[in-house]
């Protein structure tokens, strides 16, 4: 049950993308409840011969909804700051089964997650190691550690979103590491339970997950032999998904390496997938205001903008088009689809053949991971609503801000004196 089109008319499960539109208004993101399930029960199934844990990555789409469907399916999660870790407990969702990643983690951050009882740090630098085991003696408690490596291997996606080169910001390499280690097994406050990495985002291929897997294992190894034994080793998200034409990352192809090369150690895996759970199971619904032509260009203005999803402007990333209406009722042209942002930056698609009219109601797809999350207020734009379709039921899941949100917490100046 994927996105379909059903009496001329494109669904998301068996809710019209036309009927959401003028119950709850554009721009709107809409989201499958199932498709969220199925991409997690995809990956969980390729890993169900080994004792494995999906700690899902909460910055891909933080709705607390979507965070409930993922812990009611058995996710863990990976946060990376104090307010996803609030947004996780508010969810309803069990502390003792997140892991908190991250290069920056403040102290106000270690201490909330040290009250909370989280599953696992995910230690990025000797700083932070020190920290760590500061404030886990000040709150007389053992904090639980995993130290990011950085395994130095090229993921082949866009720079920005590749996190495991060593000139990276991320991780320490296996030398520090086993330093790092070496400390934290000493440390009366410190209980070593994992290795992790992460290498980067939308990666397609199996390879570069390989040559980190290869680039861990004998750390791991070299661990087990000074006694310091590991629970767990996590090997970070990035798993691609499909957005034009790319090939999705194939989870048993991705189990199989992992269980060939783990061999008979004795390690639950971990994964921290975002984008994969969470990025084709949602649209971003918005209608045309305006079209216009300049210069044989052909521009359909959205009431979404760069605002409500910026990974075009930002990344120059490609996601699909489609009208809601199959009805054509002009002869298609190519459009550049563009939002009311005072910038050029600003534009959701370019040069896509589609049949518009101003009024017109299209979805962008794939945009279920980084797209709400990202999301600003610039241009004093409100950000969306967000809707999450179960079957036939569709639910706001998160209301559309209104104008006052714009300026809440700002004060105007108080009446000047004489
Ligand atoms: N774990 C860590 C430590 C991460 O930094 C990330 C993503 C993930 C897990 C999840 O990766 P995923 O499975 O979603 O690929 N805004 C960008 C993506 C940035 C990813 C940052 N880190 C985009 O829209 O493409």
């Amino acid at each position: 049950m994927t996105f379909h089109y059903q009496d001329s008319y494109l669904h998301a499960e068996q809710v019209s993308l036309q009927h959401i539109a003028s119950a709850h208004g554009t721009p709107s993101f809409v989201y499958s409840r199932y498709l969220i399930e199925a991409a997690f029960d995809q990956l969980d199934r390729a890993f169900a011969n080994r004792p494995h844990q999906i700690c899902y990555a909460v910055k891909a789409n933080s709705n607390l909804a979507i965070l409930g469907i993922l812990a009611r399916c058995g996710a863990g999660f990976d946060i990376v700051s104090g307010g996803e870790l609030a947004r996780v407990v508010a969810a309803g969702c069990d502390p003792r089964r997140i892991i908190f990643s991250g290069v920056g983690k403040q102290v106000w951050e270690i201490d909330q997650a040290l009250t909370a009882g989280i599953g696992c740090f995910n230690v990025e630098s000797r700083s932070e190691l020190d920290k760590l085991a500061e404030r886990a003696a000040a709150h007389g408690t053992i904090a639980p550690v995993s130290i990011r490596v950085n395994p130095d291997v090229d993921p082949g996606t866009h720079p920005y979103i590749s996190t495991g080169l060593k000139e990276n910001k991320f991780g320490v390499n296996a030398v520090e590491a086993l330093a790092l280690y070496r400390l934290a097994a000493d440390h009366p406050s410190l209980e070593v339970i994992g290795l992790d990495c992460h290498i980067g985002s939308q990666i397609s291929d199996i390879q570069p997950f390989e040559d980190a897997l290869l680039r861990l294992l004998p750390l791991v190894d070299q661990l087990t032999r000074e006694h310091i034994s590991l629970e767990h080793l996590d090997l970070g998200g990035g798993l691609g998904v499909t957005y034009q034409n790319e090939a999705a990352l194939d989870p048993v192809a991705y189990a199989q390496m992992v269980d060939k090369h783990l061999g008979d150690r004795e390690l639950t895996i971990m994964l921290e997938p975002g984008r994969s759970l969470v990025a084709n199971a949602g649209i971003l619904l918005t209608r045309v205001i305006t079209i216009k032509e300049n210069e044989n260009r052909h521009f359909a203005v959205a009431d979404a903008a760069m605002n409500d999803l910026i990974r075009p402007a930002l990344y120059q990333s490609w996601q699909d088009v489609k009208p809601i209406s199959e009805v054509a009722t002009v002869k298609p042209q190519h459009f550049d689809i563009v939002g009311p942002i005072c910038e050029t930056g600003d534009f959701l698609a370019k040069s896509r053949e589609l049949s518009l009219t101003e009024g017109d109601l299209i979805a962008i797809f794939s945009s279920g991971a980084y797209g709400f999350v990202m999301s600003s207020n610039y241009n004093s734009r409100p950000r969306a609503a967000e809707i999450l379709v179960d079957g036939d039921q569709a639910v706001v899941i998160r209301e559309r801000e209104s104008l006052s949100d714009l300026w809440r917490g700002e004060t105007t100046l108080p009446p000047e004196g004489d």
